[in-house]
């Protein structure tokens, strides 16, 4: 484990490097300033203090040039940092395409994890180096935050929406995952850890588990067990919208606007069926709301995508 005493955690993850440059050019910016300030109060109260033969004739009421460049070098400078933020911000979503899913449910209080072979995890996260993931998190019961300082990463995981967060492991090892939202009692207590393996090392252990269906298999279970194929699914009578191919589309809805069918879309029309209507259907469809687990909508999301694939 990462010493947590060091003043700077160790770097560990694709972001860390963006982050702590930005973070130390201003701490640098704003360092050097506040020491500058400090200074010229020291020295001016030294020169005009009481009794001194300082020169204290008026000083000037206007000097334009000095206006402008307290203005706009100031000015340049918050922008500049704006700009350089903003990107390294950006790329925080801007998710590769080769990122492999990884499913994380927070709970009072653990973190729970699955890989998309079905592999789940408590309080415990195995990734393979250089490997890009994306966590697709939500929570079962209030906010948290899963928050690794090795990576530089934190993230809210808010109850009834799904976040994501990409990165890339660049370090072997093994690093703390902190909640970073007091969430209840134990939450000094909602620890886990990353363990970073080489990449064979990872495939091993992803293989070690007791054979399990995937994600998307069990999503296939699901969709049958829940009555969804029974209206989704082609023999059927009922006029439902056919779900293959869904995810990652567009979708033209009932009152005339246009939504991208994504994890959250998909996730609503299944607990709230009647918010977000495709447009040419009747609004018919039960909600799930309250009957249906996260980690088993997850698996349901993995299904749905995988028909994604399938086409
Ligand atoms: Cu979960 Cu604090």
């Amino acid at each position: 484990m990462n010493d947590p005493f060091h003043l700077v955690p160790q770097r560990a993850s694709s972001m860390a490097g963006a982050v702590d440059h930005v973070f130390f050019t201003v701490l640098g910016i704003t360092g050097v300033t506040a020491l500058a300030v400090t200074a010229t109060i020291i020295v001016l109260c030294i020169r005009f203090r009481r009794g001194s033969r300082a020169e204290r004739s008026p000083p000037p009421t206007r000097h334009r040039g000095l206006e402008l460049a307290w203005t706009i070098l100031p000015l340049l400078v918050f922008l500049g940092i704006f700009l350089w933020a903003a990107k390294v911000y950006s790329d925080f979503f801007r998710v590769p395409p080769d990122a492999i899913p990884i499913f994380v449910v927070a709970r009072q209080w653990m973190w729970q994890a699955q890989h998309d072979n079905g592999r789940r995890e408590i309080d415990e996260l195995h990734l393979a180096l250089g490997q890009p993931v994306r966590l697709l998190m939500t929570s079962q019961d209030v906010i948290h935050s899963f928050y690794v300082p090795a990576f530089r990463l934190k993230r809210d995981v808010v109850p009834g929406r799904y976040q994501t967060l990409w990165f890339t492991p660049t370090e072997l090892g093994e690093f703390y995952l902190l909640c970073a939202e007091y969430c209840g009692t134990e939450h000094a207590r909602m620890r886990g850890r990353i363990i970073v393996l080489s990449p064979s090392e990872y495939a091993r252990w992803l293989a070690a588990s007791q054979p399990a269906p995937g994600m998307a298999a069990r999503g296939a279970e699901l969709y049958r067990q829940y009555g969804c194929s029974g209206c989704h699914d082609p023999p059927s009578t009922v006029h439902a919208p056919r779900l293959a191919g869904l995810y990652g589309r567009q979708v033209h809805l009932q009152d005339g606007r246009t939504v991208v069918a994504d994890e959250a879309y998909l996730r609503d029309s299944i607990l709230q069926p009647g918010k977000e209507v495709v447009a040419g259907f009747a609004s018919i469809m039960p909600s799930y709301q309250g009957q249906i687990g996260e980690d088993e909508l997850l698996q349901l999301l993995a299904y749905l995508q995988s028909l994604k694939e399938a086409q």
